[in-house]
């Protein structure tokens, strides 16, 4: 090893040390800091969330809000001087070629296909990856007068990172999200009952029922086609897959059942307005949490299968899907529904929780 690379490793574990020693650990969020221990890339607060949580990005500008951000986290290895992976995040030029990119908030978010920053263990706060985002999303303003560099609006503008393949089924946020909401509740296949010695609550266990690339030899396929109704899966009261449910697995075995994740930020063709129940809030619920929020099996008391069942629990339901501090995690920990379903609930309570 040359004494160059001697010295380049010595400065990295110094500045790591130093990071992660800094008092910007208590700056951890405890959804992104749950991160650390799965691969499954979830999506940040929505920025009109963040608002109402106190984290105001109305008018996001470089010098006031992004720059500081860079010099807490970045400049230490991202500076004129040493600019690690060829990128100076020193100055406004220098901070646009990854924002533009799409890299910068890939690599904030710890998104797959990223390398995540500041480090694998070091995560910039909720509010300020909204923050970036926003600034994206806004055009990049230099200053607080809304200057914008006219180099930049020349140029198309990434709105969000998005990097879901719409031909791609994603374990993480589409098979997942079906199998725990309508397998792995108590007394079936959660951690705990493992009826029939199933688990369906990770990729892991799952798996143990899935063979790769063929759906006809899957276990898992098997028995959501199964004729036969004592073993069609999920037993009642859980209703049966819908069609459309049935085929997104199908598909994701015959992709070869890979543990794939993308995230999901993307706003665009997202439609918030006139939310209606039936139409654009139950789909949701019916994919994400039925099977754990039912006449039978309400957990928490919760049954998100009615409207009336809904509205009982609409003061908690945006703070749980957020992740907000103070709200038990829906529907999982460390799954989160994405931002278009996220703001569409939101809305749907914005604008008066109508039974429609
Ligand atoms: C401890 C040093 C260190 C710190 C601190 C650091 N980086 Fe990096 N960064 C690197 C290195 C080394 C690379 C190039 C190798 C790589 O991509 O992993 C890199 C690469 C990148 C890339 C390219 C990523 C990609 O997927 O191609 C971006 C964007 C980036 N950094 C942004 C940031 C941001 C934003 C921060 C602050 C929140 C930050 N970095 C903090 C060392 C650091
Ligand atoms: C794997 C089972 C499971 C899934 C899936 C699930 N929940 Fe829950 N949920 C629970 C349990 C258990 C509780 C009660 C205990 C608790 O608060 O943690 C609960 C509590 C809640 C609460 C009350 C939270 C609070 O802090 O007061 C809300 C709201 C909620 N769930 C909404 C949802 C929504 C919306 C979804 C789908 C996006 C969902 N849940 C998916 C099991 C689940």
């Amino acid at each position: 090893m040359s004494i160059k690379t001697k010295h380049i490793i010595s400065f990295f574990t110094i500045v790591i040390l130093i990071v992660a020693c800094s008092h910007d650990i208590a700056n951890f969020n405890p959804l992104l800091t749950s991160r650390l221990n799965d691969t499954v890339a979830k999506t940040p607060f929505d920025s009109t969330l963040n608002n109402a949580l106190g984290c105001d990005t109305t008018k996001i500008n470089y010098v006031e809000h992004i720059k500081p951000i860079m010099t807490k986290y970045c400049t230490s290895c991202h500076s004129s001087t040493l600019k690690l992976g060829g990128y100076d995040l020193s100055n406004y030029a220098g901070t646009l070629i990854p924002a533009k990119s799409g890299k910068l908030y890939g690599s904030v978010l710890h998104a797959v296909g990223f390398s995540p920053m500041p480090s694998t263990n070091l995560f910039i706060s909720t509010c300020e990856a909204s923050l970036i985002k926003r600034w994206i999303d806004q055009s990049y303003l230099v200053d607080s007068a809304g200057s914008k560099d006219t180099t930049v609006l020349n140029q198309p503008i990434t709105p969000s990172v998005n990097t879901c393949s719409l031909d791609t089924v994603y374990f993480a946020s589409q098979i997942l999200p079906l199998m725990t909401s309508s397998c792995a509740m108590s007394g079936c296949h959660d951690a705990i009952s493992r009826r029939e010695g199933i688990q369906m609550t990770d990729y892991a266990n799952i798996m143990k029922i899935v063979r790769a690339g063929s759906p006809s030899n899957s276990k898992l396929y098997k028995s959501l086609v199964d004729s036969d109704p004592e073993n069609k899966m999920p037993l009642p009261p859980i209703p049966y897959f819908t069609t459309a449910q049935v085929d997104l697995v199908y598909k994701w075995i015959l992709q070869g059942a890979k543990n794939n994740s993308c995230i999901n930020t993307s706003t665009a063709n997202c439609t918030t307005t006139n939310m209606s129940y039936s139409k654009d809030i139950q789909p949701i619920f019916a994919s994400n949490c039925n099977g754990c929020h039912n006449a039978t099996a309400p957990s928490g008391g919760i049954n998100l299968t009615t409207y009336n069942g809904t509205i009982a629990i609409s003061a908690r339901l945006v703070g749980s899907i957020t992740h907000a501090a103070g709200y038990s995690p829906m529907p999982t920990s460390t799954i989160q529904l994405n931002t278009c379903e996220i703001n569409k609930i939101s809305a749907w309570i914005q604008q008066g929780k109508i039974n429609n």
